[in-house]
């Protein structure tokens, strides 16, 4: 059985920060990083835009960030923890650069900043338009260098270990429930093992691939917070999915590749095919109005005008400058047949984030003991009802030193019971017909894309609840006879995740940030 101290499952930002910091700080511990693909994949890897962090105390201010992040929010965010991630961003990326994670500079050598939906000032830091994966690879760099870190890609989660799995064998439970760990899914072996840890962090990142259209590679598919959901932690906001206004319009991407919104920041404006701009019949902001106001205007010309997408144009700005600024971008639209700089460029909006999660207090601790949460699969309450663009990126590095020094305190104190037991795989059998998975998973992000998007309504509430009703009881009675696959373990894991967006959104009474149902006249 592997035993580990503490058990990080997830390799972006979020589990990488936290475990070179445990690392580091402790040298006899052993710090066990789970990944279900290669080590690198993860949203982190396909972040654009980069880390808003105020540091230009001459054009911009913590305030101004504050009140920019509770703006964007639309009177959901929680004050205290908004105050507190901007505040130390700052500290936090000086720790990721002293780590080796490199950005752009200016000419005179400061952190060259860039401008997003919904700032008021340029404090959006970067690497060219790749910064995630400049992030991802500097962290990975430094986890593999830290001989107490193992890092094990393909190696896939199933289910916390919690009370529930060995209750009737202990003899006196603590009130309460507590984490011990996880069963896991070697996918080279397909051997399901229990890996026993003190601590256990959720880092599994987002859900888009619950929806036809996503900027969310094929990861994202809301493990963590079903899993967390099963094991009866609290979960929050799940309503608030925000959709990134500008991603290739190419019918069968998957994932859509992003047209980072830096590029508006730049100058580029949205129009119709009839070359129109139409944002500021939306807002005053225009093209940089926050992400919510700017996909419910593109949804609105969509639908009235009958139109597949709208256009990003870019060609007045200059070649050479954009080039250098958006070298990826160029070469991707290149690629797909566009030259921007002679051509608009396609675009819709795609779900691109999970403004919701599982909740976690100031230290990431979840409702669960020894369970932690970091990331996008966590609610803070940071965003609120719909995020500041650039802003995931700094809630992770910041909560990742946050849970670091909850666990600082506790590591040592923490005993784990001896007798927990094997995963039971008895009775099962391997589907003859996959079929029966790929198709529902089909259905489900049809069901989504179509009931549960950006712009919802009672009526189509209601249908998508009952047809999840039926996948979810078709699905359960798969998993309980078959032997488990990635595939079945993530379609069941999607399924929850559509059952909480649809369950939130039927509670929810009044349109905010990126909820919005037209049956309500509040906007
Ligand atoms: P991720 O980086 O998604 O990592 C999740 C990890 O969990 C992966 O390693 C995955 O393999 C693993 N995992 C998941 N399930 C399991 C399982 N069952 N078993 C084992 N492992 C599992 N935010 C910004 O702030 N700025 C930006 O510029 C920006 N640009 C973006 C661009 C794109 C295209 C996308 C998709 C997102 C962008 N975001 C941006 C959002 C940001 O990238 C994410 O919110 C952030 O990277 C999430 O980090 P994370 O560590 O929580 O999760
Ligand atoms: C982008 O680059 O437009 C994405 C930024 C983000 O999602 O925060």
């Amino acid at each position: 059985m592997p035993q580990t101290d503490v058990l990080i499952i997830g390799s972006g930002i979020a589990g990488l920060s936290f475990a070179i910091k445990m690392a580091k700080r402790f040298p006899d511990q052993s710090i066990t990083v789970l990944t279900k693909a290669d080590d690198s994949e993860s949203n982190t890897k396909y972040a654009q835009g980069g880390i808003a962090v105020v540091l230009d105390e001459l054009t911009d201010s913590f305030q101004k960030h504050i009140d920019d992040t509770l703006r964007a929010g639309d009177g959901l965010c929680k004050r205290e923890v908004v105050e507190l991630v901007v505040r130390e961003g700052p500290k936090r990326l000086e720790e990721i650069i002293e780590w080796g994670v490199e950005f752009d500079q200016d000419t005179s050598g400061n952190l060259a900043l860039g401008r997003e939906g919904g700032h008021t000032a340029k404090r959006i830091i970067h690497y060219k338009d790749i910064t995630g994966l400049q992030i991802e690879k500097g962290l990975l760099r430094q986890a593999n260098a830290l001989s107490n870190i193992c890092l094990l890609p393909h190696h896939f989660s199933i289910d916390l270990i919690t009370e529930h799995h060995f209750k009737r064998k202990i003899s006196q439970p603590e009130p309460g429930i507590s984490c011990y760990g996880a069963y896991v899914m070697d996918q080279d072996t397909c051997k399901i093992e229990k890996y026993v840890s003190k601590v256990t962090m959720l880092a599994t990142g987002g859900a888009g691939q619950v929806y036809r259209t996503t900027t969310n590679p094929l990861i994202a598919t809301g493990d963590g917070l079903a899993m967390a959901y099963r094991a009866m932690a609290k979960v929050k906001d799940m309503e608030f999915i925000q959709f990134h206004p500008t991603a290739f319009f190419a019918q069968d991407d998957n994932p859509s590749f992003l047209i980072t919104e830096a590029i508006r920041g730049h100058g580029a404006y949205l129009k119709t095919k009839d070359g129109e701009r139409f944002m500021f019949k939306y807002d005053d902001r225009g093209e940089l109005a926050s992400r919510d106001i700017v996909a419910q205007a593109i949804d609105n010309e969509l639908i009235t005008r009958g139109d597949e997408c709208v256009y990003l144009d870019c060609t007045h700005l200059p070649t050479e400058d954009f080039i250098s600024h958006f070298p990826n971008i160029y070469k991707k639209c290149l690629s797909k047949g566009i030259d921007i700089t002679k051509q608009m460029i396609p675009v819709v909006p795609a779900a691109h984030y999970q403004c919701g999660g599982i909740e976690v207090d100031v230290y990431g601790c979840t409702s669960i003991r020894n369970l932690y949460a970091c990331g996008e699969c966590a609610y803070t309450g940071l965003h609120g009802a719909n995020r500041l663009a650039s802003n995931s990126l700094l809630e992770a590095i910041v909560f990742a030193h946050r849970c670091f020094t909850d666990v600082e305190k506790k590591l040592y104190a923490i005993n784990v019971p001896q007798n927990i037991p094997d995963w039971n795989a008895e009775g099962t059998t391997v589907p003859r017909e996959q079929i029966l998975i790929t198709h529902t998973r089909k259905e489900l992000r049809d069901l989504m894309s179509d009931y549960v998007a950006i712009v919802r309504s009672n009526e189509r509430l209601m249908r998508a609840s009952k047809r999840i009703d039926i996948l979810y009881h078709e699905t359960e009675r798969l998993y309980e006879e078959a032997v488990l696959s990635p595939q079945l373990c993530e379609l069941r894991n999607l399924i929850t995740i559509a059952f909480l967006i649809i369950r939130n959104s039927l509670e929810r009474k009044e349109n905010r940030g990126t909820f919005f149902n037209k049956d309500f006249i509040n906007r």
